[in-house]
């Protein structure tokens, strides 16, 4: 699409880039090369400047001061389409799609074929289908995205990036949401790409990636260059230490016992979201930490929309001890919070979040009932976000920031301040570490055990099966809209939850 004129490889040097957003100083001067025809894995906790490093080389931003060398001359991108002619993509971390565009709408948005003055949409959807076929998603081109699951928003990112003919290609957490099946094919066409010369830089917080596909790491720490390595020559145990720049204990707090002889906090039965689920049931007790397997697709999401009102569902549910009026779940989230119940979405930027709004009404946002007497109390709801940012560790430069300026993790961390702030009696956590560092997610975990200790009952819904058996207590595995088994956590594997949740185990029940 960028033409030929594109030199066949791309060398990278960044020379004392420093940025700064307003008062806040990001990076403090970052130096390092990048080779052509390399995988670079770039390493750092939330907020240590990666993406906004890699915006810079994509032409996003612009470096405050310091200059960047592009195949030895100095260059500055007023815009990504400058980098692209220089064959450099990103692709972005929160995607950056057009909701009410197709597909293939969205994979030549900016670079739209014309066959005079008019647009070639046969060619267009001819060649989207091509860059779909290389990424693995059998959809069509003329799809609208707002109707795709966030696995396959992901997928079109990747398709998009594709068919721009990157020579250095950025991809930002590109497997956050995606099967271990999507992942494998990711990873075969990286292998291809970089055979063919395309240098690659991989954003990852999932270190076993990075140890699989890179062949040298960098390691970023607030804002500067920390150290680089051959991936061969470190471990995984060191690479996080880098990353948080001191020795990191167990990653999973000591599982308590749950007391059994008290009432659930939550019994649902024969509940059914048409199309995802069936005849659904489980309970979970105060204090307790249940997750839910599955495979994409198993449902699980479906269920608890379900639940909360956001899908047409049937089905028995008590809290409490109380029947839910019309055995339907709630009316909605608002309802359901209001009635101790509260949930996460794995769908941070379309359903968690509203990014363009501060900080503060982010998180007050469930729970607007605590700071309105009748009328909005601002300085409460200050007071709660600076409480918030302490005990979830948010980093932000300022509170009064959007949502929008906090790295990923951060959003992540936020969005988990956000549904706890109505101080829920059962809380569903849909993917809550997804693309939060190591540190982090040490203290997530520590911070749901917390939760479970002072009575809430947590509901863990994950794609990291480690995550599931060194967190829970139970875990209930989903397979294409049933609930099919639940398994105590303590002597699990994860052979035997794959087992489950592909359906070639035999089924028992332990509680
Ligand atoms: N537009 C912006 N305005 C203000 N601050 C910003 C903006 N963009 C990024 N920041 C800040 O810059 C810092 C670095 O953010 P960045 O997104 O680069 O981190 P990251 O290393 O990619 O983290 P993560 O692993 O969470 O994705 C963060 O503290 C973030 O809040
Ligand atoms: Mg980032």
């Amino acid at each position: 699409m960028t033409g030929d004129h594109i030199s066949s490889s791309v060398s990278v040097e960044f020379d004392t880039i420093v940025k700064a957003f307003g008062p806040v100083q990001v990076l403090h001067g970052v130096s390092f090369a990048l080779a052509p025809g390399r995988v670079y894995g770039l390493l750092g906790e939330n907020g240590a400047g990666k993406s906004t490093l890699m915006k810079i080389l994509a032409g996003y931003e612009q470096p405050s001061s310091g200059t960047l060398h592009i195949n030895g001359a100095a260059q500055s991108f007023g815009s990504s389409r400058d980098a692209e002619a220089q064959g450099i993509v990103l692709i972005h971390q929160e995607f950056n799609l057009a909701e009410d565009l197709s597909v293939a709408q969205n994979i030549f948005l900016g670079h739209e074929k014309k066959r005079g003055l008019l647009l070639d949409d046969a060619a267009m959807d001819r060649e989207a289908a091509a860059a779909l076929a290389q990424v693995g998603l059998k959809i069509d081109p003329r799809t609208k995205v707002r109707r795709l699951i966030v696995a396959e928003k992901q997928l079109v990112e990747i398709a998009k990036a594709v068919a721009r003919r990157a020579r250095l290609l950025i991809m930002d957490e590109p497997t956050a949401t995606l099967t271990p099946g999507e992942t494998e094919r990711l990873f075969k066409l990286i292998a291809q790409l970089r055979a063919d010369g395309v240098t690659i830089v991989y954003i990852s917080h999932k270190l076993d990636e990075v140890e699989r596909v890179t062949d040298d790491v960098i390691v970023m720490r607030d804002g500067r260059f920390v150290t680089r390595s051959l991936t061969a020559d470190v471990t995984r145990q060191q690479m996080a230490n880098l990353m948080v720049g001191r020795e990191l204990a167990d990653l999973y707090p000591p599982r308590d016992a749950v007391v059994r002889d008290v009432a659930p906090a939550m019994k649902v039965h024969g509940f059914s979201v048409p199309g995802w689920a069936q005849d659904v049931g489980f309970e979970v007790r105060p204090g307790e930490i249940l997750g839910f397997a599955g495979l994409v697709g198993a449902g699980r999401t479906e269920l608890f929309e379900g639940l909360m009102g956001l899908r047409p569902a049937s089905g028995q549910v008590e809290m409490l001890g109380r029947t839910v009026p019309n055995g339907k779940g709630w009316r909605n989230p608002r309802d359901a919070a209001k009635h101790g119940f509260s949930y996460l979405s794995e769908d941070r930027k379309g359903k968690g979040l509203h990014v363009h709004f501060g900080l503060r009404q982010n998180l007050t946002l469930m729970a607007l009932e605590r700071y309105a007497t009748p009328w909005l109390q601002p300085a409460a709801e200050r007071a709660a976000l600076a409480e918030a940012v302490k005990d979830y560790g948010i980093r932000t430069g300022d509170l009064d920031a959007r949502a929008s300026s906090l790295s990923g993790g951060n959003q992540q961390k936020l969005a988990l301040a956000k549904v706890l702030q109505p101080q829920p009696k059962v809380v569903v956590l849909d993917e809550p570490t997804r693309g939060v560092d190591v540190g982090a997610k040490r203290d997530i975990y520590f911070l749901i055990q917390r939760l479970a200790r002072e009575g809430l009952a947590v509901i863990v819904v994950s794609s990291e099966l480690m995550e599931l058996i060194g967190l829970c207590h139970r875990v209930a595995v989903m397979r294409a809209g049933r609930l099919v088994t639940t398994l105590d956590a303590e002597h699990l594997t994860e052979e035997e939850l794959i087992a489950h949740a592909t359906g070639t185990a035999h089924e028992h029940t332990s509680a």
